[in-house]
């Protein structure tokens, strides 16, 4: 196999998080009103074995879909994991119980040989899109912008599992800014199940008594634009503006927020806050400007030569101090990197949403 084979197979490997029936049926509860009469598209599915395709075939008829209609990437293996090793891909049609059982049975389900491969990005793949009302996936982690771009070309109402870094990105943020998109109920702590021939990790990771390798990771939401009742709920606040307590940017008008809980009362200026933000977020008590991180041209200051000063006191060249927001400091911060420039000291915050009280 060549190297670039190699790579491209180890970069797939990455890819393969099977969700929980657990966790789809806990998220899904709160949207059980917008799925009357829709089509529901799970097109990063293996029919016989993804647990998306399994929890809409077993609730259609009190959802009251109209048609499940799920693909699946290359493989057509009837083993538990996508191997990735047939170019050709199934879709899968589900119309409801026919024969009055309630339950999914293998002659009421039809079953229609792609043309290629299953990429959700192929002609035959949009064609089921178009089709669809609803998307309801977990798509690959390492195609998370095309996927959500696409959905967006094609206008669609989506609820798909993601990882809360990929809200930094300039054109998903972008989404957030102009409401087009927002988190759904759960984010942080999800388990998924990986394939046999997973590595090994030294942190979360684990294989139950079955043999069955699983991996967790701290910061998987679910990303939606199905309007949800959690939406609109005010977050509740109780601290009151200090300009000890909330510091100003030295690179943008606005005052730095260290955790959700502080937002102040009774501030009607700019506010930087964590990313962790979007899980609260009522568009009708804030409204969101930007991000720290890309800043979409808004930061007022650029940085010229700075010197990084680690930890351990290492001192480097950078240019980093302009990727985020910043605070000048009196003193240099206990076991924490700072920057000089031109004499001054300053640091760095965690990447933060500016936002401001409606
Ligand atoms: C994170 S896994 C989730 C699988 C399944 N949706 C679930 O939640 O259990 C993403 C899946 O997308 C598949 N996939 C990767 N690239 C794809 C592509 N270009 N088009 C469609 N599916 C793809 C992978 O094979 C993998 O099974």
């Amino acid at each position: 196999m060549s190297t670039h084979t190699l790579t491209a197979a180890k970069e797939a490997k990455k890819d393969e998080f099977y969700t929980q029936l657990s966790d789809i049926a806990e998220e899904l509860k709160h949207y059980r009103a917008h799925f009357r009469g829709k089509t529901v598209l799970c097109n990063c599915d293996d029919p016989r074995i993804s647990n998306f395709f399994h929890y809409f075939a077993y609730q259609f008829e009190s959802l009251g879909l109209k048609r499940l209609i799920t693909t699946c990437y290359k493989s057509q293996q009837r083993d538990l994991f996508s191997q990735h090793d047939c170019e050709r891909a199934i879709s899968l049609v589900y119309d409801g119980d026919r024969n009055g059982n309630r339950v999914p049975d293998p002659e009421e389900i039809g079953i229609r040989e792609l043309q290629g491969d299953g990429d959700f990005r192929s002609p035959e793949c949009i064609e089921l899109l178009m089709q669809s009302d609803i998307v309801v996936t977990n798509p690959p982690f390492s195609l998370f912008r095309e996927y959500v771009a696409q959905l967006m070309r094609f206008d669609k109402k989506f609820l798909i599992v993601g990882n809360q870094n990929n809200v930094t990105y300039k054109e998903v943020f972008r989404m957030f800014l102009e409401n087009r998109i927002w988190l759904g109920y759960k984010s942080g702590d999800m388990a998924f199940r990986v394939p046999v021939d997973s590595e090994p990790h030294e942190t979360r990771y684990w294989q139950d008594e079955s043999g069955q390798k699983w991996r967790s990771l701290g910061n998987i939401c679910w990303f939606t634009n199905l309007d949800i009742p959690k939406r609109h709920e005010d977050l509740v606040l109780f601290r009151k503006f200090d300009s000890l307590a909330y510091p100003h940017y030295d690179n943008f008008e606005a005052i730095e927020v260290g955790k959700v809980e502080d937002i102040p009362c009774n501030y009607d200026g700019v506010m930087g806050v964590p990313l962790t933000f979007l899980d609260k977020y009522n568009p009708d008590q804030f409204e969101i400007l930007g991000i720290t991180k890309t800043w979409f041209g808004m930061a007022t200051k650029t940085y010229p030569d700075q010197i990084q000063i680690s930890k351990d006191g290492t001192r480097k060249k950078v240019s980093k101090l302009n990727d985020g927001a910043v605070l000048e400091v009196d003193s240099p911060p206990t076991g924490k990197t700072y920057y000089e420039v031109d004499g001054r000291k300053y640091i760095q915050t965690y990447p933060r949403i500016l936002i401001r009280r409606k």
